[in-house]
């Protein structure tokens, strides 16, 4: 197997500046009580059933921390967030990621079989003609990503999701990569439709 990886030099340099440690201070109990706002969407146990909703249980509180900012921020434009961090302390923000960050992701979901080797190809391999790195590189074998980097878990994220993100990356909509040197741009700038179907249908079946 080959692993294509141009990013590595990058985020080595970039390691030591972004450690988060939140779980030092973080404060589950004020965690949980400040994500009431979010079950409607996100669920009580993080795992939420709605397929264009990300579940948070289980996901890297670096990763959730980040995200949460560049959401409060607008850099991260979700209308149906709208308001709901506004008014959150950046320690209140470490708290709810925490807490997620505790709880146990969901198992995988059913796989469409026909495309799944083609998917399982590109998130062990990636596609070494297109300089596609694998997935595996930043993500982890079996999906849990690299917690202290902040490279975000694909665990219990559903295929309509993840095919989301995948287009948001490659269409530059989604910019929260910028300080990672935009790596997931770099990514999914190369993938066609089919190719984002089949890496997104692999991975949300590896639990
Ligand atoms: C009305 C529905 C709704 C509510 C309420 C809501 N969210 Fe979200 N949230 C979303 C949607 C939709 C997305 C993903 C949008 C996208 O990028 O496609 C999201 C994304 C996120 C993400 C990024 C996840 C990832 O994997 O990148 C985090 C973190 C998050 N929400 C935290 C919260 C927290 C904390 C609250 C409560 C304070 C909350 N949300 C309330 C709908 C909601
Ligand atoms: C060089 C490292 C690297 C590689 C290789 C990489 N990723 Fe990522 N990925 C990241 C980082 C870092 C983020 C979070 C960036 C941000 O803050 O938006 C991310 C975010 C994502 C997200 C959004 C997760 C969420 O909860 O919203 C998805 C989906 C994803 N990657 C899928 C993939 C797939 C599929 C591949 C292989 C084709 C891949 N990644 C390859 C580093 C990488």
């Amino acid at each position: 197997m080959s692993i294509y990886c141009k990013h590595f030099a990058p985020i080595l340099i970039g390691l030591g500046a972004s450690l988060f440690v939140p779980a030092q201070a973080a404060d589950l109990q004020a965690g949980e009580q400040a994500s009431v706002a979010c079950i409607a969407c996100h669920a009580a146990d993080g795992s939420t059933l709605l397929p264009e909703y990300p579940s948070l249980a289980g996901q890297g509180a670096k990763y959730l921390y980040d995200q949460m900012l560049h959401i409060r921020s607008g850099e991260r434009n979700i209308p149906l967030m709208a308001g709901q961090l506004d008014t959150m302390s950046d320690e209140t923000i470490a708290n709810i990621a925490a807490w997620y960050a505790s709880l146990t992701p969901r198992q995988g979901q059913a796989l469409d079989m026909g495309n799944l080797e083609d998917g399982e190809q590109i998130y062990r391999a990636g596609i070494t003609e297109k300089s596609v790195s694998a997935c595996t590189a930043c993500h982890s074998p079996s999906g849990t990503g690299n917690v202290p980097a902040g490279f975000p878990s694909l665990k219990g994220l559903s295929r309509t999701y993840l095919v989301q993100q995948l287009k948001a990356y490659r269409e530059g909509e989604r910019t929260t990569d910028e300080r990672m040197g935009g790596m997931m741009r770099d990514t999914a700038h190369q993938l066609t439709d089919a190719e984002i179907e089949a890496v997104a249908n692999y991975i949300s079946g590896l639990l």
